[in-house]
């Protein structure tokens, strides 16, 4: 292996390391505090649904959207949004394991697109339910 392809390797290292390090959290993690949020909002919360969460995928909640219609009906296909035609990586984690793993991310598009789809925010049993069913769904 040549020098300048071991210090292209250190580098890209490196980058992976420092990136990793803003804040990164697991799928599994995501859904922990998401779970603690739901109990606090209802005591009787026992745990997500996958069942649910495609159920409240594939619904448009009295609008014209679902969140199927930017991210497809199959999340581990690459989409488009409905407005901008701009594409939407898939939303599954098995076909794109960046998904659910930057709580800001996650935080910021459930927030608006929520709001764009329900009219409201997302509960925290929707968004788990919504997670438990993208982790079963394989490319
Ligand atoms: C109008 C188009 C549109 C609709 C409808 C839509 N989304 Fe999205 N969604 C996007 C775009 C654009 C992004 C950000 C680009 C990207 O990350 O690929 C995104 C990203 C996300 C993310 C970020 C995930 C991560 O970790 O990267 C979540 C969560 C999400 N959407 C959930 C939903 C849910 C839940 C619904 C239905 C209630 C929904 N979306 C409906 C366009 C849409």
């Amino acid at each position: 292996m040549s020098i300048r392809i071991l210090a292209a390797l250190a580098i890209a290292t490196a980058g992976a390391v420092v990136s990793s390090t803003a804040a990164a959290i697991s799928p599994a993690e995501l859904q922990t505090s998401l779970a603690a949020e739901a109990r606090q909002a209802d005591p009787a919360f026992r745990e997500f649904s996958a069942q649910r969460g495609e159920t409240f995928y594939r619904a448009k909640h009295g609008g014209d959207w679902s969140c199927s219609t930017c991210h497809t009906d199959n999340p581990a296909m690459p989409g488009n949004h409905a407005v901008t035609n701009k594409a939407v990586k898939p939303l599954a984690p098995a076909a794109n394991p960046d998904r659910f793993t930057n709580p800001e991310k996650v935080a910021k598009w459930f927030k608006r697109n929520c709001n764009d789809v329900l009219k409201r925010a997302c509960t925290a049993q929707e968004k788990g339910d919504l997670v438990a069913w993208l982790l079963t769904v394989k490319p």
